[in-house]
């Protein structure tokens, strides 16, 4: 059971939409939502300045990027990411120990620059995609199950210098006996009950992924599709609270 605050801290609304409908959503739930989540998609539609207007509105945003690339180049993407002002910036376990270093050192410097005052950006790791079954890691060469890899990128993840990981609600209580207290963990797949389950399966109501130990729900679609999305946050946050 989450205090008020505490819950409407929890909830992530994932902006998979166009600028305008974004800037309008967030609009209605200003005051009431903390988080809201940027992709790939808004983001380079866009550019930094959607970031800028989301923290203008008073929102903590999730950058979700996903960096993956050699750690000189993370590096410096994750500096500029933070710059740009993501609170939470997310990185591909995959990219290894030294890409995953290179990005805690650009949040770092970014948290020392004038224009971050301190505040440092944290960073989750993406460990398998949820996309990729067994079949497709053998396809690209790896031959231990799903759950040993997703295990072993986390640990790797976080050794290295990510402030948690991304995960699905199933996998939120294994993950957070792994990694300890002190690790994010965020699980999209969330779905009040009776919501319409569109493309995702594996899913979990908002109380019992943060009951498995989720730090942060990211929730699209049932908040934001929803007739009334101030009701449906709403909704999640006293469910929190229950
Ligand atoms: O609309 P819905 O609640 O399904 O949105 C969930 C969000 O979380 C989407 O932005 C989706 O891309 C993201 N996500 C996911 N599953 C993952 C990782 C990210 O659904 N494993």
């Amino acid at each position: 059971m989450l205090t008020e605050q505490q819950a409407r801290d929890a909830v992530i609304i994932a902006l998979d939409m166009g600028e305008q409908e974004a800037l309008e959503l967030c609009e209605r739930l200003s005051g009431k939502a903390v988080w809201v989540k940027v992709g790939m998609t808004l983001y380079y539609a866009c550019g930094p300045s959607i970031v800028d207007k989301m923290r203008a509105m008073g929102y903590k945003v999730f950058l979700d990027l996903k960096l993956h690339d050699i750690p000189f180049q993370i590096e410096g993407a994750a500096e500029a990411a933070s710059l740009v002002g993501a609170d939470i910036l997310s990185i591909h376990g995959l990219g290894g120990a030294a890409m995953i270093a290179g990005a805690r050192a650009g949040v770092e410097r970014a948290a020392s620059s004038e224009r971050r005052g301190g505040s440092r950006t944290q960073l989750i790791a993406i460990s398998v995609l949820t996309s990729m079954d067994q079949e497709a890691l053998e396809s690209i060469g790896v031959a231990s199950s799903v759950a040993d890899e997703v295990s072993r990128l986390a640990t790797l993840a976080v050794g290295a210098g990510s402030d948690g990981l991304v995960c699905s609600p199933q996998e939120a209580a294994s993950m957070r006996a792994l990694l300890g207290e002190d690790a994010i963990i965020v699980t999209p797949g969330i779905r009040p009950a009776g919501a319409d389950l569109g493309d995702q399966r594996r899913v979990s109501t908002p109380a019992a992924a943060i009951a498995a130990g989720a730090s942060k729900l990211v929730v699209g679609r049932p908040i934001t599709k929803a007739a009334d999305p101030v009701q449906a946050f709403e909704d999640i946050v006293a469910e929190l609270m229950a």
